[in-house]
């Protein structure tokens, strides 16, 4: 078999066999498919996309790539989540700690920022000193102990798609949704967890701009859970406007302290109840979505919630000292409010526009081995359907280069519409995949 008739097949419209399918993969695991005939096949599939067999067949060709790892070897019952990816998308860092310490345990592989949209693994590395590779071994044993593991996709955990994942982020290949499917769910499988929430982001700035082609994505995520035997439920979540304010590492990260802290903008906090509500019942530590609600609330008053997280960081390595006094955390060296030129209603604060410029000033990576800057980044005041004076306060940039600030704050304000009438607030969730699992 060779790479080249693998991608000429694919570049022809036709269906890739279970053995095209292991060879392929194997060959990027192994390293043997140089990444040009990667990419060239990455783009194959985004522009002549896969039946659900094939998306089957790649997902557990990628999970199998590596190690998948028995946690029920481990703990009773694990569970995990993963967002499909959006702007401003911190919920990882709020919702594994608070489901943690209700005593369910959640073993996570995060991913970096793809695109316009932020990784967690990127935040977490704001805090000095924080492994974010942890081992089999390390990533078992912290499971067992602690119930709670946030690292990156450790080399021998579905390999192929770590190897992937940062070829298409700078190829123009991530919008694919048999792309996006198997990424998420090999990792899911290989992750070992039995449970899992998958949040669906949905509309300007996610690679699913449309609820139907969220909605395709998540049957499609929700079925490869279920033929590998893991309960899976899919939320379906607005992703027009950032989530919360932050947008960029250090801010994001704070904005999770704070909301560990029982404050945090109402959007964010509402998400990430509602996210670990799903996952405290789907892993049987509530009865009901009320029950498991009441559950995470009470996490984050009591401080359980922040303290698993501080036993978290402290068991991968970061500087306590930093998430206790986060003013400690990477500062940008330039801050600028941008104001409201007139009164009005905001229409749209796009997503996209929003990550985009955060990438800019230097949050994400144009390509993979660029450095992300943990301080830069920007908050953003207002939401749809906000009343605004003349004067409010719109964005604050956070930025470590004149020019940069200076092409962000315009472009910023070029991100909203505005409208001289009321406008309706967006709503955060849609629907959901897979509820009859609950
Ligand atoms: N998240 C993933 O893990 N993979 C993708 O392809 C997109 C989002």
């Amino acid at each position: 078999m060779r790479a080249v008739d693998i991608i000429i097949k694919k570049r022809d419209h036709l269906e890739l066999t279970k053995e095209e399918i292991e060879f392929f993969i194997q060959g990027i695991s192994r390293g043997e498919i140089p990444d040009y005939q990667v990419s060239a096949w990455a783009m194959a599939v985004l522009l002549n996309g896969m039946t659900p067999r094939e998306i089957t067949d790649l997902t557990l060709a990628m999970a199998h790539s590596g190690e998948v790892l028995d946690l029920s070897k481990v703990v009773p019952i694990a569970v995990d989540k993963h967002s499909t990816g959006g702007v401003g998308d911190k919920t990882t860092l709020v919702v594994e700690p608070a489901v943690a310490a209700c005593g369910l345990a959640v073993g996570k592989m995060s991913g970096r920022g793809l695109g316009f949209s932020g990784g967690t693994l990127d935040k977490l590395e704001s805090i000095p000193g924080y492994r974010t590779n942890l081992s089999r071994e390390e990533f078992l044993a912290q499971l067992k102990t602690l119930g709670v593991v946030l690292t990156g996709q450790s080399g021998d955990l579905a390999p192929a798609d770590g190897k992937l994942y940062a070829l298409r982020d700078v190829t123009g290949t991530v919008q694919s949704i048999p792309l996006i499917a198997s990424s998420v769910m090999s990792k899911k499988i290989a992750a070992g967890a039995q449970a899992i929430v998958l949040d669906v982001k949905v509309g300007l700035g996610a690679f699913m701009q449309t609820l139907d082609d969220a909605r395709q994505l998540s049957e499609q995520m929700v079925a490869i859970g279920r033929l590998s035997g893991r309960k899976t439920v899919a939320l379906l979540s607005d992703m027009n406007q950032p989530l919360g304010c932050a947008v960029g590492n250090a801010l994001e990260l704070m904005e999770a302290i704070d909301t560990l802290h029982g404050g945090g903008p109402a959007d964010f906090r509402e998400h990430c109840l509602t996210v670990a509500s799903y996952m405290l019942v789907l892993g049987n530590k509530a009865p009901d979505l009320d029950a498991a609600r009441m559950m995470a609330e009470k996490a984050i008053a009591s401080g359980a919630a922040w303290e698993k997280f501080r036993e978290l960081v402290k068991a991968q390595g970061g500087d306590v000292a930093t998430i206790d006094q986060p003013e400690r955390l990477p500062r940008a060296r330039l801050v600028k409010v941008l104001e409201a030129p007139a009164d009005g209603w905001i229409a749209e604060v796009h997503a996209r526009r929003v990550g985009e410029i955060a990438v800019e000033l230097g949050a994400g990576r144009a390509k993979k081995t660029d450095p992300v800057d943990p301080a830069v980044g920007i908050m953003v005041h207002v939401k749809v359907g906000n009343a605004v004076k003349k004067g409010q306060p719109l964005f604050t940039v956070h930025a470590n280069h004149e020019t940069l600030l200076k092409k962000a704050s315009e472009d910023l304000l070029a991100s909203l519409a505005w409208s001289h009438e009321t406008c309706q607030p967006l709503p955060l969730f849609y629907g959901v995949i897979g509820a009859d699992q609950l």
